[in-house]
């Protein structure tokens, strides 16, 4: 009998995780590799975070395990934040915290996917996507954007996805690998199309949510239509605004029935998230948050530079994205043709595997998102080493 489950070959480790590895260890052998892999910002996490998990500690606050799905007071801190950023009521019982965002949209999946139910999702997507829905026993149906209409799903792509099958849609704005968000404006276009199929349930990752530049508006799908409040799971984090990626909390409001049964997935696997994390991410939520415009202003700085200069590389086509700090170049016509190794580039794989061994510069390859040619640079990193 084989030892690992039949439902594990259709899965892959994470593309991005795997490109940061390869540039790790070309930088461990000598090389001088620029890392444009990695999803995270560049920035430290703020002080008055860090020392708000310092005095939990001192308090001795962090030693023992905590609720389940999180402790009251983030939860009342995140209750908070939805009315404040969101304009969205919701109650103690509506929310969960788990270890990072991720661990939350998988207890999300794997709380409601029967075999077979389907799940859309525009491409390119973000690669852990399709992944958590096949572990959980789903179906990844994903909708091809272009880069003409800046990646991102249009109404009618929408509607002809929707089966009876279907058990969500997820949406992301900002997206990951893309940078492009829905105006709110094109938000209700979807939400138009979504409040017409009352099976449907709506799952948005708005991890990215303060991360948007030139005064772009950022919305969310329950509250752009509140008569999808009732199927919509919200899903966010602080990893990425408050640069928090290594201190796993992420979090999610919707349905009580569901939050119930993603907490009680929790506590039959991993039970809470750090207890020192939780009480570091109150201080986030409720503390000042003038950091995001500083760190904004950077992202903005470099968002531009990047577009502007692979705009003017031969064979690169870069649309600006509105947030997050991914840019998606295509390479379509660098395809087919002779690299300065003397390789021919058959496609995205080809070209990412040449620049960081001709060059030393690690990006992902779009195949991982599901759209190519093309690839995606992460800017949350030096100016100096972006140019
Ligand atoms: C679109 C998107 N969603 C969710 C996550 C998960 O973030 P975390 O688990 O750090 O909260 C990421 C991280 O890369 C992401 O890009």
């Amino acid at each position: 009998m084989a030892l690992l489950k039949e439902s594990l070959k259709r899965i892959k480790p994470s593309a991005t995780i795997a490109v940061t590895d390869k540039a790790r260890a070309l930088k461990a052998a000598g090389r001088d590799v620029i890392g444009l892999g990695a999803g995270e910002p560049d920035f430290d996490t703020p002080e008055n975070i860090k020392r708000a998990a310092l005095k939990a500690i001192e308090a001795g606050k962090a030693a023992k395990y905590t609720a389940v799905d999180g402790i009251p007071e983030l939860k009342a801190a995140i209750a908070r934040k939805f009315k404040r950023e969101n304009g969205l009521d919701y109650k103690p019982s509506q929310i969960i915290v788990g270890t990072g965002g991720k661990q939350v949209l998988y207890n999300a999946f794997v709380a409601t996917l029967d075999p077979g139910d389907e799940v859309i999702l525009a491409a390119p997507y973000w690669v852990s996507y399709p992944d958590m829905v096949m572990l959980a026993g789903g179906e990844p149906v994903a909708v091809p954007t272009t880069l003409e209409s800046g990646f991102k799903m249009r109404p009618e792509a929408l509607e002809r996805a929707i089966t009876p099958k279907t058990k969500w849609v997820l949406l992301n704005s900002p997206s990951n690998p893309t940078g492009a968000a829905y105006t709110r404006a094109e938000l209700k276009k979807l939400t138009d199309v979504l409040v017409r199929h009352p099976q449907v349930y709506v799952m948005t990752d708005d991890m990215y949510e303060h991360l948007v530049y030139d005064e772009f508006e950022f919305t969310t799908p329950a509250q752009v239509e509140p008569r999808l409040y009732e199927r919509t799971l919200t899903v966010n984090g602080v990893s990425k605004t408050y640069c928090m990626t290594g201190w796993r909390i992420g979090y999610a409001a919707g349905p009580e029935p569901l939050i119930k049964a993603m907490a009680t997935i929790q506590s039959q696997s991993t039970s809470n998230p750090s207890s020192i994390s939780q009480w570091a991410s109150v201080e986030a939520l409720d503390g000042p948050q003038d950091f995001i415009p500083k760190h904004n202003k950077v992202f903005k700085e470099r968002r531009d530079l990047v577009v502007s200069m692979l705009n003017q590389a031969k064979g690169l086509q870069c649309p600006k994205p509105e947030g997050a700090f991914y840019v998606y170049p295509s390479c379509a016509s660098a395809i087919g043709k002779m690299a300065p190794s003397g390789k021919t580039l058959g496609n995205d794989e080809d070209f990412v595997t040449e620049l960081l061994q001709s060059e030393g510069v690690a990006v992902v390859q779009g195949a991982a998102f599901g759209l190519g040619p093309a690839f995606r640079i992460s800017y949350a990193t030096k100016t100096e080493e972006l140019e």
